[in-house]
This record gives structure tokens, sequence and C-alpha cells, in this order.
């Protein structure tokens, strides 16, 4: 089932608010995609299941929960899904991180990859792939592809920003892939960035430009 969450809270909308500003310096924007990673990470795993277990308080027993097993992979899309990893892994340390390198062709808008390492048990994982721009879906369908051609069938799809044109390609390509993102916005401008989006995220977080 093709499924959307925008997850929109006040402390979302705010930080997302800042991080498209063009005037916010390259610090505050890398700290702003880990705050806002973790805050979507939240979401996205409250379908987690939990156990019961026995505490001891200083003061009495009582019985509390404890995650039932989660075997997860954290796949950062190259460069810009690298600023999101450890938002993710903060919340989830026993998380196994793979990377995946894809490059964008600025004359075709479709995607070139180049540098593929993930766990040996991915095929096992829920893999939780990381774009913070989601423009033409290209990239982050082609991701997906090569790690269900390693056997993977369970994913999460995080973005902070999505394009309708790459919602749509994704779930076309991929109808099973769950997308958690902050914000949809209008379209695509002609070089295939976001509309109004926040420029290009690589760039910003590592002031590369
Ligand atoms: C950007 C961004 C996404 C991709 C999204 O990567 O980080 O991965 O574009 O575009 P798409 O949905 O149209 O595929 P870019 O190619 O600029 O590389 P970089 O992250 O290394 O800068
Ligand atoms: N990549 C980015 O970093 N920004 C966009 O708007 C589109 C692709």
């Amino acid at each position: 089932m093709s499924k959307v969450f925008v997850v929109d809270h006040p402390l979302i909308q705010h930080k997302v608010a800042i991080l498209r500003d063009r005037n916010t310096p390259h610090k505050e924007f890398r700290e702003l995609v880990e705050e806002l990673s973790m805050l979507l990470a939240f979401e996205a795993t409250r379908d987690l299941r939990t156990r019961d277990v026995e505490v001891e308080t200083p003061l009495a027993r009582t019985r509390g929960k404890s995650i039932a097993g989660y075997e997860l992979a954290v796949v950062p899309i190259l460069r810009a899904g690298l600023g999101m990893e450890p938002g993710i892994t903060k919340l989830m340390p026993t998380a196994r991180v793979g990377h995946v390198g894809i490059w964008r062709d600025p004359e075709t808008l479709e995607p070139v990859t180049y540098y593929v390492k993930l766990p040996p048990d991915i095929a096992e994982r829920e893999v939780m792939v990381l774009d913070p721009m989601l423009a033409t879906g290209g990239s982050a369908a082609e991701c997906v592809r090569l790690i269900k051609e390693r056997g993977a069938t369970r994913f999460k799809l995080m973005c902070l920003i999505a394009a309708p044109e790459g919602i749509a390609r994704v779930h076309r390509d991929h109808p099973d892939v769950v997308i958690y993102t902050a914000a949809v916005d209008e379209r695509l401008n002609d070089h295939g960035y976001i509309l109004p989006g926040l420029g290009d995220a690589g760039d910003r977080l590592f002031g590369t430009r």
C-alpha cells in the first residue's frame, strides 16, 4: 500500500522554516538536519514492537516496556543523507549503517551510482533510506532498487522535503515503500530543484558552495 506520512508537528514546521532560510549558516543547517531526522525517526518507529519487562525502582518493583528486537539498517544516500544519519542512530544506536553513493546527473537528472557498501545481512533487516531532498525521486528509487536486489523487503524512506513528482516516482517503482517527510512542496523547477525547497542540501550541509 502506498503511504506518505507528512510529520508536521509544530516543532518540525518551525525547524523546517529555519532550514529553508537562505541566511541560515551551514553549522546551524547541519544541526537542524540532525534534529529533524531524529524527530522524523521518532514518528517512523511508532510501529516498534515491545515486550513487558520487570524493573526495580528505588522504591518498588514495576512493569516496563522494552523494544522487542529491531533489526534495522540505516542507509544514507551520499552526500546529503549523511547529515541525517547521526539523528537516527542516536535514537537507535544498534542499527547497522550502509552507504550508497548516488550522484544526480545535472543534464539528464538521472541517478548515477558510484558507491555501495551495505551490511552483509541486509536481507533480514528493515531498511531506512535517508535522502533529505526527494526531488525527481530518481536517487531514492534507484537506492531502493539496488538494496532490493540484495534481498531486503522492508523499507522506510526518510526525507525532509519531498516534491510531488518524487513521491509519485518512488511509489510508481516501489509501491511498498513508506515515505516519511517533514514537508511536501509545490513542484520542481526546470533544473530539477524543489520549489520552494531549500536549495542544494549537500552544499548547504557541507559548505561547499
Ligand atoms: C541531491 C540530494 C538527493 C538527490 C535528489 O543529491 O542529496 O540525493 O539530489 O534528487 P532526485 O530526487 O532528483 O534524485 P546530489 O546529486 O546533488 O548529490 P550530493 O548529495 O552529493 O550533493
Ligand atoms: N537536490 C537538492 O539538494 N535540492 C533539490 O532541490 C533537489 C535536489
